[in-house]
């Protein structure tokens, strides 16, 4: 069967994973160091994780063997450049291997160049409030290029720069350079990298102005290191945009929001190839800040509302303030009722179809998450994925929703209709 439905031929139809939630023993990045600090905020630390740095074969054949036809995953700073300025050919090599992997199997590679972590010596020098930050990633997105190019069918620069300006909003992180001694785990982190706490800056947590423009820079650089090739395929970077909605009273609240946090990084995003769009839900606010779920709304396993129509919405949006094809490089949701994650990928995809009965240009959906993984600092308690994993055995166990999405994938969405 192939395309007598919406979704142009060629659509991405795939699952993603990062580096950190994933390998296993990441542990000259800057994250296993937040993971393992005594006054940490993490739940747990990642440890083996999914053991994917050794697994991955398996891992990308099931993902095959399902139907689909994309694997977004992310290559780890952390890893190829252990010590600033030297570079690992043996970890850039194992990548090569997961890409030949991909392209064995029929898989388009869509790679993750950053995804949260960074190496230490990073976190070290200021992070991502450093001016010098953005030569180091764009040399780093250089060198990798040079040796993986020619299998790479779509890259992503940063993955969801503007989190950290959502989480402000839910009252994790946000504090000025000159408050950050007084939380307990940058004073900590700071101590471990013989730094003043006001210079540390992790990606996830840094939502500064000056965060803002390091990041920004940081695109442009990679951007730019990305197209001097090897390889010729589409560049982008992907942003965590909830669909932004008004309780009453919150319209004001709501709109500084969305221009905040969704629309200045989608402008950034005019005259890329492409913008990776990543949603889960809406969030609402009044006028004293966000909102509750209404009583009674359906739940994920972290107690959010569960809303996935607003994919459509942020498509919407992202379609008419970027201006450039988009990719869904995220959705997904957190909860042990499998029947429930094959509703809500449903309902989302059927926002999808309208979107793209609409004449936008969505080149393709990316559910989050290939497999059970660490929800950084929630540990392993949320379940994403559509492939669950015993960490004592490292076992698999393939979903329901994991051979629905596969079929959707093989009839290109004919099987919504
Ligand atoms: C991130 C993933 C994360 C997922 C679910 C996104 O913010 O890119 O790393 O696991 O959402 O929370």
């Amino acid at each position: 069967m192939t395309s007598s439905t919406v979704f142009p031929a060629g659509f991405l139809w795939g699952a993603a994973t990062a580096a950190h939630q994933v390998e296993g023993n990441n542990v000259n990045s800057d994250g296993w160091l937040l993971e393992h600090l005594p006054e940490t905020i993490f739940a747990e630390p990642s440890g083996d994780a999914c053991d994917h740095y050794h697994r991955y074969q398996e891992d990308i054949a099931l993902l095959a063997g399902l139907g689909l036809n994309t694997y977004r995953f992310s290559v780890e700073w952390a890893r190829i450049e252990p010590e600033e300025g030297q570079f690992s050919l043996a970890a850039l090599e194992h990548y090569r291997r997961v890409l030949s992997t991909c392209r064995e199997h029929g898989l388009t590679p869509v790679v993750t160049y950053h995804h949260f972590t960074s190496p230490r010596w990073l976190l070290a020098k200021g992070g991502w409030e450093d001016e010098g930050t953005p030569d180091r990633f764009a040399r780093y997105c250089e060198r990798v290029t040079r040796h993986l190019g020619d299998l790479i069918g779509a890259a992503c620069t940063l993955n969801e720069p503007n989190l950290p300006g959502l989480l402000v909003t839910l009252g994790i992180g946000g504090e000025p350079p000159e408050r950050r001694g007084q939380v307990p785990i940058w004073a900590a982190a700071a101590r471990a990298l013989g730094i003043a706490p006001a210079r540390v800056a992790p990606f996830q947590f840094t939502s500064s102005e000056q965060g803002f423009e390091v990041k920004l820079a940081a695109h442009r650089a990679a951007v730019a290191a990305i197209k001097s090739g090897p390889g010729d395929f589409p560049v982008g970077w992907t942003l965590a945009n909830a669909d932004i909605q008004a309780g009453p009273g919150g319209e004001e609240r709501a709109a500084t929001i969305r221009r905040e946090v969704n629309e200045r990084y989608l402008e950034v995003a005019r005259g890329d190839d492409f913008v990776g769009i990543q949603t889960y839900g809406r969030m609402r606010y009044g006028p004293a800040g966000i909102l509750r779920a209404d009583e009674g709304a359906e739940q994920n396993m972290m107690g959010d509302e569960l809303y996935p129509e607003g994919l459509e919405a942020t498509i919407r949006q992202a379609a008419a303030v970027a201006g450039v094809p988009v990719i869904v490089t995220e959705n997904g949701l957190a909860t042990a009722d499998d029947a429930q994650r094959i509703r809500y990928v449903e309902r989302a995809l059927r926002g999808v179809a309208r979107c793209l009965r609409d004449g936008i240009d969505v080149r393709g959906y990316i559910y989050w998450t290939a497999l059970d993984n660490f929800e950084w600092v929630f540990g392993y308690r949320p379940t994403f994925g559509l492939i669950a994993v015993d960490r004592a055995t490292q076992e698999r166990t393939v979903k329901p929703s994991a051979r629905w999405l596969g079929e959707v994938a093989r009839s290109n969405g004919a099987t919504l209709e």
